[in-house]
């Protein structure tokens, strides 16, 4: 137990402004120091740090704390974990602990994610087959330490040689399969990555929650270059950024990220000595990343492939970024080479001088691709310049951007700049600005909560509370959604089951519209009760109350079942020594895991 002291020693000897800064970009601001809020959206910093009262505080959204709940927010991680962390940091012994917390739900995934790649390292690292992945690494200009330093492994050339591995640690098939690091066919379990090197993915904090592995073997040209780990519990593809967890720290003293399309190109990046580059997995860079990345700095390179598909995705990912409010530069690299080609072929010093000297400023070069080659003498392709460009400075949204390139188009298209602004105007009148999505809203969001458990219930309770307000707005809609609500009556809140009982049995089997003050007439105290919460609640929710928004909310509460159901096998599970029962029910698991699985298939498309 560590004493009340030791915590107070351990807080006394942090420097809340240097923990912070490992996060956010501060900067002084008469006593205090001041910036962009970690843990919501904003555009103005209301995150508020005194260095001598070791507080962190946001005046928006009343997140932070001192310095241990500070940590325990940004890694999201329990008490005890935070005030280790904090004591090593300070380089302060502790005796041990000093309040029991529940345990994180998430620390025995990260545990056998962890010893997934810990396998695939020693497997690279200490047999023959290494060897040969080893020299393929060698000939793309990796050496060791790098390879060391990303943590690159291999998997074996086998049908389940980590499902073995895995098994004799007494790790459940159930949990090896929710990391997708295995599935089972008739045939039983089987590896799902195979003969493949493995580049560890890991988040923020620098847990490894997912992988993704290249093919090396001349034979296997046939395959997919790469196979990313699927959705799980810990890896969402589109909050994830290969490569993060160490560029944080050079994010932050550079004041800028660089955004590449690969792995191998950040890897190529990190040893130029541009560190602070990361990517996405395969996909486009979403709002969720742009935000993840806004928390570090607001300057971004896009440096992509320099062929048609590299432009047009960097096209895309401008938007992206600007939209987050970041101010936007491209690297454009010759030949259509990637950043990685551009190593091997010029060395880490071309590439870095080339990259540093080649920056052009994003809505520049959107300006210049609209005019390029355009005959500016015929009016239709005038408009369709006009309205391009238009679009990248609304989506600027400077001021001064604005201005400097309604001038160069003026200039460009010899009419008064008069004109062009009144243009540029009723262009706004006419488009909509692509609203900031915000972390807190994103209720598609939902994989989140699994992660999460706390935060489960509320999210829960925004898909039932939903419901009503559909149910609301006319009998028919209620009778609809009741016919969907059958066999999933378990997966409401007792609340919330109690409340739509009352509402189709006793309310519209007597009255064809909703009124109000008729409806609370009919409820006793504890229906009354949970009826106001939900309108309260559901006065705040900015859902778009569409027929997808309901199908999402009826196929969340299909997820819950699945949940639920979960839950009593994994207790089952535990219950019963019979390895009959158990195989029975890791089979049932697998089963009802497949059927949600295909939900949250369907859902994403
Ligand atoms: N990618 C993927 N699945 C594929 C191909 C690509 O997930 N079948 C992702 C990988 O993250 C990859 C990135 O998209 O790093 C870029 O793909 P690509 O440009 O095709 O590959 P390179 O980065 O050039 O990969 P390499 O240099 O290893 O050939
Ligand atoms: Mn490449």
């Amino acid at each position: 137990m560590a004493s009340k002291q030791e915590l107070e020693q351990i807080v006394d000897a942090t420097d809340i402004v240097s923990l912070v800064s490992e996060y956010v970009k501060l900067e002084r601001q008469g006593k205090n120091y001041k910036g962009l809020c970690p843990f919501h959206n904003e555009d103005t910093p209301s995150f508020v740090v005194n260095q001598e009262k070791k507080i962190a505080h946001c005046f928006g959204c009343g997140g932070g704390g001192d310095p241990i709940k500070f940590l325990m927010q940004i890694e999201n991680i329990e008490f005890k974990d935070a005030v280790n962390r904090l004591a090593e940091r300070a380089g302060i012994k502790i005796s041990g602990y000093a309040i029991n917390s529940k345990p994180n739900p998430l620390t025995k995934y990260y545990q056998i994610m962890q010893q997934a790649q810990a396998f695939y390292k020693k497997y690279l690292e200490n047999t023959d087959k290494g060897v040969e992945a080893i020299n393929y690494l060698y000939k793309r200009g990796l050496d060791d330490e790098t390879i060391k330093m990303f943590g690159v492994g291999l998997s074996p050339n086998e049908h389940n040689f980590l499902y073995q591995v895995l098994k004799e640690s007494n790790i459940l098939e159930l949990d090896m399969s929710d990391l997708a690091l295995i599935d089972k066919n008739e045939k039983g379990y089987y590896d799902l990555f195979t003969k493949r090197i493995m580049f560890p993915i890991c988040n923020e904090s620098g847990n490894v929650i997912g992988f993704s592995g290249r093919i090396f073997n001349s034979d296997d040209k046939n395959q997919p270059k790469y196979v990313n780990s699927r959705e799980t519990i810990l890896f969402k593809k589109k909050d994830v950024l290969f490569n993060l967890n160490l560029a944080k720290g050079d994010i932050l003293k550079k004041k800028r990220v660089i955004l590449h399309e690969g792995q191998m190109d950040v890897i190529a990046s990190y040893r130029s000595g541009l560190k602070e580059a990361v990517c996405t997995l395969g996909t486009a860079l979403s709002i969720e990343q742009a935000n993840i990345l806004r928390k570090y700095t607001n300057h971004a390179v896009i440096c992509y492939d320099g062929d048609k598909a590299g432009i047009n995705a960097s096209l895309k990912a401008i938007k992206v970024f600007q939209n987050a409010g970041f101010i936007v530069h491209l690297v454009l690299l010759p030949n259509g080479s990637d950043p990685d080609e551009y190593v091997l072929n010029n060395g880490i010093d071309a590439y870095k001088n080339y990259f540093e000297s080649h920056m052009i400023d994003a809505n520049t070069y959107i300006f210049e691709q609209a005019i390029l080659n355009k005959n500016l003498n015929d009016e239709t392709i005038v408009d369709s310049v006009k309205s391009e460009i238009f679009g990248m400075i609304y989506s600027a949204n400077s001021k001064t951007t604005e201005e400097s390139f309604l001038a160069k188009l003026s200039e460009k298209l010899k009419v008064s700049y008069q004109a062009i602004s009144n243009d540029f105007q009723s262009y706004c009148n006419t488009h909509q600005r692509p609203k900031r999505v915000e972390k807190y809203d994103d209720y598609e969001n939902d994989y989140e909560t699994l992660e999460k458990p706390i935060n489960k219930s509320k999210l829960d309770f925004r898909y039932e509370t939903r419901l009503f307000m559909y149910a609301k707005s006319s009998r028919d809609k209620a009778l609809y959604i009741d016919k969907l609500l059958l066999n999933k009556m378990d997966a409401l809140s007792n609340d919330s089951r109690n409340l739509w009982i009352k509402l189709i049995n006793d309310y519209y089997e007597h009255y064809e519209e909703f009124n109000e003050t008729l409806f609370i007439s009919m409820l006793d105290a504890n229906c009354f009760a949970y009826y106001a919460t939900i309108t309260e609640t559901l006065k705040k929710d900015k859902a778009p109350y569409n027929d997808s928004d309901l199908n999402c909310c009826i196929e969340h509460l299909n997820s819950t079942i699945y949940d639920r159901h979960n839950e009593k096998l994994n207790a089952d599970f535990r219950k019963t020594d019979s390895e009959i029962e158990q195989s029975n029910i890791v089979s049932l698991r697998f089963e009802n895991k497949n059927k949600k699985d295909k939900l949250l298939i369907n859902r994403r498309k």
